[in-house]
């Protein structure tokens, strides 16, 4: 679709993640007819973020498999796609974007799903040709183009998701790996000890060098540019052809702050996903919302689960059904031949039980809080994370950590 200097929509879209994309499947879903359009910073089409530190990034899964929908899908559906464009400004009166381009499109209703811009490493010669950060497709592409250049000593900045997740795909390619973790533990924000020590057991004895309790002083560059290594924290260098950084996510939400919208970290959203703008609703990584999994504390989700949920929550609200949202948190991660699967948030747990042997690989950490399980992180054990779920969803009550512990009592006898 070219860009004309004006249009309008009755729903606007700005974003075209998992978040923005649900949001206008769930509208069509429901039979809502007005004129839908999606704005996005990304020139491709609508696709699944996940595999770009996984599947996609190995090889083993190309475009096409991680389309959210057959490129046809949105021109079927009737949903205009605007790509490779970013909303500069908004206002919020006359229900107005500013396109980076100049042009305006004026909404009915405003669904922003910006997401979270990777946050930049601090340090001299953190933009050399050669630094990486995993967010987009195009930057998995770049990461690609690197490796398929002959890229074979990485550095990664970030014992988080992306860095582990793309650690593990750099070490079935063949890439020596040194991971860089500024805490003492990897997974630090999202898990307990015991996960992150399993953690970084395998990936040692996968053979990747884990610095923990080591920051990055500096990038180092021949004098044309080319990254050539990395000065860590303790002054050493370690030579490498790449840099992969994962340190973490910015909400992406400038222009609507500069509007006027409440929000301290991120956007602040209301039980059904309206900010403090008329008109205007935040889904996804970026909107801050009171959880009901986390004792009803204000927090971001930064998780395919949240991106889905809440669209289906703001396309309710738009078609007048005012259901809160109110969903069990999950996730996932893949790192060689593990799957974790979380269920719950461990967001200020006292108490942790392990339910099997993490040497067998396949074990569960259930976290309490007041003796109440809060949260399942499932390593290999299917059934646990479904159970788990059932569980967490029942709203249960105190539960003996002594049946917790025992893998041979079924979680969902304990409902
Ligand atoms: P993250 O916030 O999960 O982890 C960042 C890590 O980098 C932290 O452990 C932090 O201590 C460390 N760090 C920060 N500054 C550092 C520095 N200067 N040097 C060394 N270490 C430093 O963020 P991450 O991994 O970048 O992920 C970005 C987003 O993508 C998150 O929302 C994450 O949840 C999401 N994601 C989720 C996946 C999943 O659910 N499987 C997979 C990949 C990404």
């Amino acid at each position: 679709m070219t860009a004309s200097n004006h249009s309008h929509a009755e729903v606007v879209i700005v974003g075209t993640g998992h978040g923005g994309a649900q949001a206008a499947i769930a509208l069509r879903q429901h039979g809502f007819e007005v004129s839908i359009l999606m704005i996005g910073r990304d020139d491709a089409p609508p696709y699944e973020r996940p595999p770009l530190s996984k599947e996609y990034l190995a090889g083993d899964k190309g475009f096409e498999r991680i389309m959210i929908r057959p490129e046809k899908f949105w021109a079927e559906k009737d949903i205009a796609l605007r790509l490779g464009a970013a909303v500069s400004a908004i206002d919020p009166m006359r229900h107005t974007l500013t396109l980076s381009d100049g042009s305006h499109v004026t909404y009915g209703k405003l669904i922003w799903s910006g997401g979270g811009d990777p946050r930049r490493l601090p340090v001299p010669g953190a933009v050399l040709p050669g630094v990486f950060y995993v967010r987009d497709k195009s930057d998995a592409d770049a990461m690609m183009a690197a490796l398929a250049a002959g890229a074979r000593r990485a550095v990664v900045i970030g014992g988080g998701y992306i860095g582990l997740e793309a650690t593990a795909v750099l070490r079935k390619l063949g890439c020596d790996v040194v991971l860089v973790e500024t805490l003492p533990r990897l997974l630090a924000r999202v898990a307990g000890e015991e996960l992150s020590s399993f953690y970084a057991g395998e990936h040692r004895r996968q053979g990747v060098d884990v610095r923990l309790s080591t920051g990055v002083q500096a990038v180092l560059g021949e004098a044309e540019g080319r990254v050539t290594g990395v000065r860590l924290s303790t002054g050493e260098e370690v030579a490498c052809d790449m840099v992969i950084v994962g340190i973490g996510v910015v909400p992406a939400v400038a222009p609507l702050i500069a509007a006027g919208a409440v929000g301290s970290n991120g956007v602040d959203v209301d039980f059904c996903c309206r900010t403090t703008l008329d008109d205007v609703y935040a889904i996804g990584d970026c909107a801050a919302h009171a959880n009901d999994f986390a004792d009803g504390a204000v927090i971001r989700l930064e998780s395919v689960q949240n991106a889905h949920d809440m669209a289906a929550t703001v396309a309710r609200a738009i078609m007048g059904d005012k259901q809160p949202y109110h969903a069990l948190p999950w996730f996932w991660s893949n790192q060689y031949d593990l799957k974790l699967q979380t269920a719950g948030l461990s967001l200020g747990f006292d108490q942790t039980v392990v339910r099997g042997d993490p040497e067998t690989r396949k074990f569960t950490v259930v976290y309490l809080k007041g003796g109440v399980p809060i949260a399942f992180d499932c390593v290999g054990t299917m059934k646990d994370y479904v159970q788990a779920r059932k569980l967490l969803e029942s709203g249960c009550g105190q539960i003996d950590p002594a049946l917790l512990a025992d893998p041979d009592v079924a979680l969902k006898e304990l409902v």
